[in-house]
């Protein structure tokens, strides 16, 4: 049993500290926000993810997960600080540190004994040794201690398995005995473990992201050209992907990428080149993919209506940026939503877990309980979000209720003929023949 502290109860502070809790740590998880802390006591987590409230409570009644506001407390006994706060983008892309500092300063504050701290948060290269010379510039007298950069490599919606099961335990730092010491606390998860230097582990953590968001910006240009050229794109990225060099995950053409981690990782890397006098002409046309890709399915929906949709009705099946979790974080509907609106669309939505954290975000869109209520009177669907529930949807019943039988699938997970048989006009991304024809 090693004693950890992880700081900030996050999406990665907190499905960590419950998962380094769950391999028989003790382990102590701080927020500076007095209302999780509280909440968190009282078993009700801050984010949604499954599998993280069983967790949770599991560990604590077994007396190996606490949670304080207090650093002391929190510091007294650990052998490990990990910080794991939020690094949001400002708007040219540069992370702003101002969480990872506060964290630092009063880690140092408290500090009575020697420690390792390990930096979680996905932050700009260089940051580890930043994080050293705050905590010294802090308190000169400061015990020993040493940093250890340990990117999280989570995916929402499957944190916990991601967490249990990493294809790869990444470290870096300058102190090769302490990145051992970390080695050692995720041994039990049986991944390979690589030691480098403190930047190149920040880096490859960006690298990363940014190649996965290549990926998904790469088949939906592939689709755009399908489209034009008659081609599906899901038999495409079929085929592409059975060569092992390509691979299939991430290779699902659509509305393109969200959530907390591709955008603001995107951004702030070719931020960081464009800073050192770089020119980052491939990051830039990924994001620029990303965005056009999201005007897809308004360009579809007008293609079948025309180009005012002033007094037109368009449901939105999903909110959230991709199924199984709340995250409203850069979601394509956001986009999808506003551009539709400028086009004159009323706009509705239904997310089975997403409406409440969407609702201050799209206070103008009408939100509904249900497919039906979505349905009714409604000129076009437009499939935002994978959800489960929504890959067998009632058809005939939905389009008994629409004003217009017009489904765009943004998402790609239809079988375009069957939708037809059902009455629909169909537009999916890419689908060439299959899904509407050349134009
Ligand atoms: C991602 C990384 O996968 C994870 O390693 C990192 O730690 C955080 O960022 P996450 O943002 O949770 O995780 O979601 P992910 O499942 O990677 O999906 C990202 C976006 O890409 C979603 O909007 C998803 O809809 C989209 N996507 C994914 C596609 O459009 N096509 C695909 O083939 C795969």
């Amino acid at each position: 049993m090693r004693h950890i502290t992880i700081v900030g109860v996050g999406y990665v502070g907190l499905v960590s500290g419950a998962c380094f809790a769950d391999l028989g740590n003790d382990v102590t998880c701080l927020d500076i926000s007095e209302e999780r802390i509280e909440n968190l006591k009282q078993g009700i987590m801050p984010i949604y993810e499954i599998g993280l409230e069983e967790l949770v409570e599991r560990n604590v009644k077994a007396g190996r997960l606490h949670f304080t506001t207090s650093y002391e407390e929190a510091i007294k006994d650990a052998e490990f600080v990990f910080i794991a706060v939020g690094t949001p983008s400002d708007v040219d892309g540069q992370a702003d540190l101002r969480y990872v500092r506060m964290a630092a300063e009063s880690i140092a504050d408290v500090m009575d004994h020697p420690l390792i701290v390990v930096n979680k948060s996905t932050v700009p290269v260089g940051t580890g040794d930043w994080v050293a010379n705050v905590i010294r510039n802090r308190r000169p007298d400061v015990p020993q201690f040493s940093v250890v950069s340990c990117p999280e490599f989570l995916r929402e919606g499957t944190a916990i398995r991601d967490f249990m099961h990493p294809d790869r335990t990444v470290l870096g730092s300058t102190d090769r005995e302490a990145a051992e010491q970390v080695a050692q606390i995720h041994l039990p998860l049986r991944s390979t473990i690589m030691i480098t230097d403190l930047r190149t582990a920040e880096m490859i953590k960006y690298a990363s992201n940014a190649f996965l968001a290549a990926k998904i910006s790469f088949i939906n240009e592939i689709a755009n050209i399908c489209e034009a050229l008659g081609a599906d794109v899901k038999e495409v990225s079929y085929g592409m992907g059975l060569d092992k060099r390509i691979g299939h995950s991430f290779l699902n053409a659509g509305i393109g990428w969200g959530g907390s981690c591709f955008p603001k990782d995107v951004k702030a890397l070719a931020y960081m080149a464009e800073v050192e006098g770089r020119n980052p002409h491939l990051l830039h046309a990924v994001m620029d993919i990303n965005s056009d890709q999201r005007r897809a399915p308004i360009r579809k929906v007008k293609e079948l209506l025309g180009d005012d949709l002033h007094g037109m009705t368009v449901g939105l099946l999903g909110l959230a940026f991709k199924p199984g979790t709340d995250d409203m974080r850069d979601a394509p509907s956001i986009d999808i939503a506003h551009h539709l609106m400028q086009a004159g669309a009323h706009v509705r939505a239904f997310d089975p877990v997403a409406m409440p954290t969407a609702q201050p975000i799209l206070p103008e869109v009408e939100l509904v309980d249900g497919v039906e209520a979505l349905a009714d009177g409604a000129d076009a669907l437009i499939l935002v979000t994978e959800w489960n529930e929504f890959k067998n949807l009632d058809l005939a019943r939905l389009k008994s209720l629409m004003r217009h039988a017009v489904l765009i699938d943004g998402r790609n997970v239809y079988d375009p003929a069957f939708v037809r048989e059902q009455g629909f006009q169909y537009r999916g991304i890419g689908r060439g023949t299959n899904g509407e024809g050349v134009h």
